[in-house]
């Protein structure tokens, strides 16, 4: 009985989306830059957005947690649902909401701070600990979760930033998760990392996705195949294409998806 209330829980959280956006239209000025994109979400799966530079795939992935807010002159139209409320909605706390959904940019960008004040930084603001002891677990837990306790236990003091490079995005998945997200929004978190540095980061996303919902904007092909359960390509600003990795890598249904595959454009 036991067994079978988790199967469906799991089944039920499986079915009904994480997030949902529903037709978002993203405007810098005149510039149409995302145009009319609808997505869903889901908790233990990686989404890949792919496609060509300047197609949209960042400005799309920041509306997710209201980074564009802050940029001057876009305007976001359209509805993202977050357990089904709209994140967009008058009331919700942004701060709250980007601690929900999480981020991990491109280039890695740890505070100017010790290792331990870099993780710490983010349940210190959100009252997550209630004391030195709970802060300091919170603060292994997500070093260990984000594979990095092993290389810098015996160094919390030392500054982030005297880190390597794929420690240094490690050490933002550690800070990203320390606040119990529910998403986490990659921007292309591997193009400044080497190939070693990328498996590490790519072998973490994969466990990671057992707790979260993973979306990871990626120009490596290669990537999205490897580590991605839904895969979605973008064109000039729309969705061309969504489905399951393997289907979009190896039967696209649509032309473009199939030249950008291909190598034809792109
Ligand atoms: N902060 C910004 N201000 C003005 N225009 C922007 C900004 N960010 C992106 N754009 C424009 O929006 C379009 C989509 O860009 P972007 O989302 O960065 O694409 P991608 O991530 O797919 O390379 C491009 O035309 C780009 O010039
Ligand atoms: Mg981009």
């Amino acid at each position: 009985m036991q067994q079978s209330m988790t199967e469906f829980k799991n089944m039920t959280e499986q079915a009904v989306p994480k997030m949902s956006a529903r037709d978002i239209h993203v405007r810098y000025g005149d510039n149409h830059a995302v145009k009319g994109i609808s997505l869903d979400l889901h908790l233990n799966e990686i989404t890949s957005l792919i496609g060509p530079s300047g197609c949209g795939k960042s400005t799309f992935l920041r509306c997710l947690n209201r980074m564009n807010d802050s940029v001057a002159g876009c305007k976001v139209t359209g509805q993202i649902l977050l357990d089904n409320k709209n994140i967009y909605d008058q009331n919700i706390d942004v701060v709250q909401l980007r601690a929900r959904v999480g981020m991990v940019f491109q280039k890695p960008n740890p505070f100017p701070k010790s290792i331990y004040d870099n993780v710490a930084y983010g349940p210190r603001i959100h009252g997550l600990a209630h004391n030195r002891t709970d802060l300091d677990e919170i603060v292994e837990t997500s070093l260990e979760r984000a594979g990095l306790w092993q290389e810098v236990k015996d160094r919390m003091d030392s500054p982030g930033t005297a880190l390597s490079g794929g420690q240094q995005q490690r050490l933002c998945i550690a800070r990203a998760i320390a606040v119990n997200p529910e998403v986490i929004l990659m921007d292309e978190p591997c193009s400044a990392l080497d190939p070693i540095a990328t498996a590490k980061v790519e072998t973490l996303m994969d466990e990671l996705k057992s707790e979260y919902a993973i979306v990871i904007v990626t120009h490596s092909m290669q990537q999205a195949a490897r580590i991605s359960q839904k895969t979605a390509f973008f064109h000039l600003g729309e969705l061309v294409e969504q489905g399951d990795t393997t289907q979009i890598f190896t039967a696209p249904r649509n032309e473009k998806t199939r030249d950008y595959i291909t190598g034809r454009f792109g």
